[in-house]
């Protein structure tokens, strides 16, 4: 079974004798509640690294005020029985009050790829992100690192800041895993009753749908309009954004017209949930 540590010196303890003897290291940061989502980018770090080693923390900076800091699951023995029966090596549980000293005075602003989309709705959600990785990076360090694409801008957020400041860290992206009805797989799937899982599953249908729109030589604006009306009408209370950027650095397209490698983001509201999801769109 895995080793936990909970404090920064038992970590560092692990870490260096793992380093020591040639292993390479590859890093799962996650917030718990895990699923299958989840064990998919742990499968993914296997296969890049000796040793993977998972961290578990619930971040207090990256969660607004009147966001579901308290309510977030915490699950920490069903998801250590998990990642035992992944082969995880270590499991990184820091004590809450280890992480963010009450002298704490420095913040990680990423601007370009961070700003707009999510950051409209969530002003302060990837400083939160960006400080806590790059804390996360320091302790571990490890070689290689693996986020999903389930939260695409936060992908190329720390994409960036890697790159930016010069972390040296290999950045692996692994894709959305969804259910059997396409929604993709998020901790926060559990708040829904049976009615807003219904609601929640019509979004990735009319995702993709629009996406295709957008292929077939649509004009990407006018299709994502549609696509915000269509996800009004499935029973979303509100759509933050359906919109289209280029794939790596999330710039607009200029005039709709799909002339590059791009995404479709969307966040959207349903029965008091936020869902967020994204897919590739390619010009054919
Ligand atoms: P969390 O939401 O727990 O997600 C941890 C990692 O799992 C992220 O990289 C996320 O993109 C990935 N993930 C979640 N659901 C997924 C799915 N259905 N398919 C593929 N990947 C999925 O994201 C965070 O935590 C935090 O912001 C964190 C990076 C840990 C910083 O606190």
């Amino acid at each position: 079974s895995p080793l936990i540590s909970r404090t920064q010196k038992d970590l560092r303890g692990q870490i260096a004798e793992w380093r020591g003897s040639g292993d390479r290291i590859s890093f799962v940061p996650t917030m718990g509640a895990l699923h299958e989502g989840h064990l998919t980018l742990i499968r993914l770090a296997r296969k890049k690294a000796e040793r993977v080693v998972v961290s578990i923390f619930v971040n207090p900076t990256q969660f607004a005020p009147g966001e579901d800091l308290e309510a977030y699951p915490r699950t920490e023995a069903a998801d250590t029985e998990k990642l035992a029966a992944e082969g995880v090596d270590l499991i990184y549980i820091p004590y809450p009050d280890s992480m963010y000293d009450v002298h704490h005075a420095t913040t990680v602003k990423v601007g370009g790829v961070a700003q707009g989309l999510e950051t409209d709705h969530r002003p302060t959600f990837f400083d939160g992100v960006s400080l806590v990785v790059t804390k996360l990076f320091n302790r571990v360090q490890p070689d290689s690192a693996v986020f999903g694409e389930k939260d695409y801008q936060q992908l190329a957020t720390i994409r960036r800041l890697v790159e930016d400041l010069d972390m040296p860290i290999k950045i692996i992206g692994a894709p959305i895993a969804r259910d059997e009805y396409g929604l993709a797989l998020s901790s926060r799937n559990q708040y829904f009753d049976e009615d807003g899982l219904t609601i929640a599953r019509r979004l990735n249908k009319i995702m993709f749908a629009c996406a295709e729109e957008m292929e077939g030589g649509r004009n990407v604006d006018r299709a994502a309009e549609d696509a915000a009306k269509a996800l009004l009408e499935a029973g979303f209370s509100n759509v933050d954004y359906v919109e289209t950027r280029s794939k790596n650095s999330l710039t607009v397209l200029e005039g709709g017209v799909l002339n590059a490698p791009s995404r479709l983001l969307i966040a959207a509201h349903c029965k008091g949930v936020r869902l967020i999801d994204n897919c590739a769109v390619n010009a054919k």
